[in-house]
């Protein structure tokens, strides 16, 4: 690396121009409300900035401070959440803003240390908060920051080991009198500039720093694991309507996947979830056209659907719901289930 450019500099002077304009960023110069920085980063944990504006708006007019968060009811949250996915942390965020107003008045712990103790927020997620908020010296490192870091010193070592690498060239760098800017300035190049496909090299603040640019090899950073195939699942999901249009709902334990939220009854995908439904019931299910399929995490699910109308006598379950179709859409209904029900409605 030349000696001449001083990458901290380069990079801060550079998000001084061209910092995105982000509704949880405060106006330069001044330090964001520790309350919007947690949401946002609790929010863009495995999400996408496009996805999460909308909903970090929505949230901030039902739930204008932490307090208000606190004193909602359950549901309420949860419905303001559906969407968004990985509903773990719609119950955590909810945990942390009750302990956060119980416990500390109110007020958000300023150091990496005490934030790490709350629940939803991990190691990147304190260091975020920390650096953003409070401005301490934090070095969060998420995956825009490990590929603009993985270029900028052309390291080789492949995910998921080259975290810990980047960790350690991150803490070195970071600036010690604008942590917050410096983290947000990484996450801005790697969103903007250093993208993970044709990065705009000739605009980029380190492109005559940039080892991996001086040996053209940026596009092919950072190398990966080869990942292994994700395991397939397959279930069927019952929609059984009752004579007023309603669609039976089964409200799923709080804790495991999907917790808490409104599912349609299925079998075969979920051990915890089964549903004894069409046993309790007549074998007159209608195979329905199509299926849905989703990603979650840790495996592919394929759903098939099928349906009846509810015979005269029948009582719901415990745990279960009748839901008209127009309301699904402000039920905390989690995607794979939006999904579902556009494919049944919608043929
Ligand atoms: N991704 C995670 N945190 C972010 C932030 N504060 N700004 C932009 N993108 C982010």
């Amino acid at each position: 690396m030349p000696a001449t450019i001083d990458p901290v500099s380069a990079l801060l002077d550079w998000y001084d121009k061209h910092a995105r304009t982000l509704p949880w960023r405060a106006p330069r110069g001044t330090t964001p409300a520790p309350y919007h920085v947690w949401l946002s980063e609790i929010m863009l944990q495995q999400t996408t900035v496009t996805t999460v504006k909308p909903y970090f708006e929505k949230f901030l007019t039902l739930f204008p401070t932490v307090e208000a968060l606190a004193a909602a009811q359950d549901d309420a949250v949860m419905a303001a959440w559906a969407g968004l996915g990985y509903y773990s942390r719609a119950r955590n965020l909810l945990k942390c803003a009750r302990l956060v107003t119980d416990r500390f008045d109110g007020r958000f712990p300023d150091t990496e240390d005490a934030l790490l103790k709350l629940p939803g927020i991990g190691p990147y997620t304190a260091a975020a908060i920390a650096a953003i908020a409070f401005n301490r010296v934090a070095a969060p490192v998420d995956g825009n920051i490990e590929r603009v870091l993985a270029r900028l010193y052309a390291l080789q070592t492949p995910l998921p080991a080259l975290k810990a690498e980047v960790k350690e060239k991150n803490t070195a760098l970071v600036s010690a009198h604008r942590p917050g800017d410096f983290a947000q300035a990484m996450m801005d190049l790697g969103a903007t500039l250093c993208t993970p496909k044709r990065p705009n090299c000739l605009i980029c603040p380190w492109q005559e720093i940039c080892v991996a640019r001086q040996t053209g090899i940026q596009e092919t950073l950072p190398k990966r694991a080869p990942k292994k195939p994700k395991p397939q699942r397959v279930g069927t999901v019952y929609w059984l309507e009752n004579n007023k249009g309603e669609v039976l709902l089964h409200r799923r334990p709080d804790k495991g996947l999907l917790g808490g939220m409104l599912c349609f009854p299925s079998t075969g995908w979920d051990a915890q979830n089964e549903t004894d439904l069409p046993s309790s019931l007549p074998d007159q299910w209608a195979r329905l056209n199509g299926e849905v399929v989703h990603v979650f995490t840790h495996f592919r699910l394929t759903l098939t659907m099928c349906a009846q109308t509810a015979p005269k006598g029948f009582r719901k379950p415990r745990n279960h719901i009748w839901l008209h179709p127009r309301d699904f859409a402000n039920a905390a209904l989690p995607n794979v289930m939006t999904k579902v029900a556009k494919t049944v409605l919608l043929g």
